[in-house]
């Protein structure tokens, strides 16, 4: 795989520490079954179908959903080396090319808050699941209470522009768990649970992370045209932002999102 797309840096470096664990977080509460039909909304590369797919076998089928052709590549060959059946669809959420009532559980890991039209995009999910059909869902809270993020926000406003720290502001775009609650169930949902839950990601060599990190976010292009000395400014000052997440050179930042699980 050449490393060159947003989605190879996004797959290598940020999965690894942010996206696998909250996936076996989601799969946890939402415990598949065999021979479910499972939808992974807005998959990115693909870690939770991954994950889905260690968890349980048998499983009756396995698609994942995104509107970026580059994370779906990336989801493609990965599933691919890991001989794992799966169907990979270029779609937006807000108008998912499936027919009512053909999946049984679905997946949406850390993208309602990207979705333009959430209310069309919930109504799409309820509508292609089974009636009774379960969601498992998980959404980043405030900026102020994640401090990798923060850190990330701040290094990258004073080093790169306010409009590269808007891109990490934007992962906690929707913050607070009422409305969450209100969108799903406006959505029709039922059962509708949100709970604020925090995981503790880790990475052995902070500077590193923070190397790809700042690289493997949408802002990686203003980063690559920057001069190399600017560029390890921007990371020290992720660095020193990272603050009491520091243990030697190792990173251990606490992350909080809302767990939303619900019916259909
Ligand atoms: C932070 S990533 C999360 C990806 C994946 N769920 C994971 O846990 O790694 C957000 C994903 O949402 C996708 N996305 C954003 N808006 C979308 C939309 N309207 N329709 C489909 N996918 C969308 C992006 O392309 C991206 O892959």
């Amino acid at each position: 795989m050449a490393p060159a797309t947003f989605a190879y840096r996004y797959q290598s470096v940020l999965v690894p520490v942010i996206f696998e664990p909250w996936a076996r977080e989601l799969i946890h509460r939402a415990d598949p079954r065999e021979g479910e039909h499972i939808l992974d909304l807005a998959c990115g590369t693909g870690v939770v179908s991954r994950q889905v797919a260690k968890h349980r076998a048998n499983l009756g089928s396995l698609t994942g959903v995104d509107h970026s052709s580059e994370m779906l590549e990336v989801a493609r060959i990965l599933a691919e080396e890991a001989d794992l059946d799966a169907r990979w669809i270029e779609a937006d959420a807000g108008a998912l090319p499936f027919d009512d009532d053909c999946f049984t559980l679905a997946f949406c890991q850390q993208a309602l808050q990207f979705f333009p039209d959430k209310p069309a995009a919930l109504s799409e999910l309820r509508r292609v699941l089974k009636p009774g059909g379960r969601v498992a869902a998980c959404v980043q809270k405030e900026l102020e209470i994640n401090p990798m993020l923060k850190a990330q926000a701040s290094a990258l406003d004073a080093h790169v522009g306010r409009s590269a720290g808007d891109a990490v502001r934007a992962i906690c775009g929707l913050p607070d768990g009422d409305e969450i609650r209100r969108l799903f169930e406006d959505a029709g949902f039922q059962d509708v649970e949100v709970e604020a839950t925090t995981l503790i990601l880790h990475h052995p060599d902070a500077k590193a992370f923070a190397e790809g990190a700042m690289g493997g976010m949408h802002t990686g292009d203003k980063l690559s045209g920057m001069a190399a000395g600017a560029i390890e400014r921007a990371v020290d000052a992720f660095l020193v932002g990272l603050g009491d997440c520091l243990d030697g050179p190792a990173m251990h930042a606490p992350h909080v999102s809302n767990v939303i699980t619900a019916r259909a």
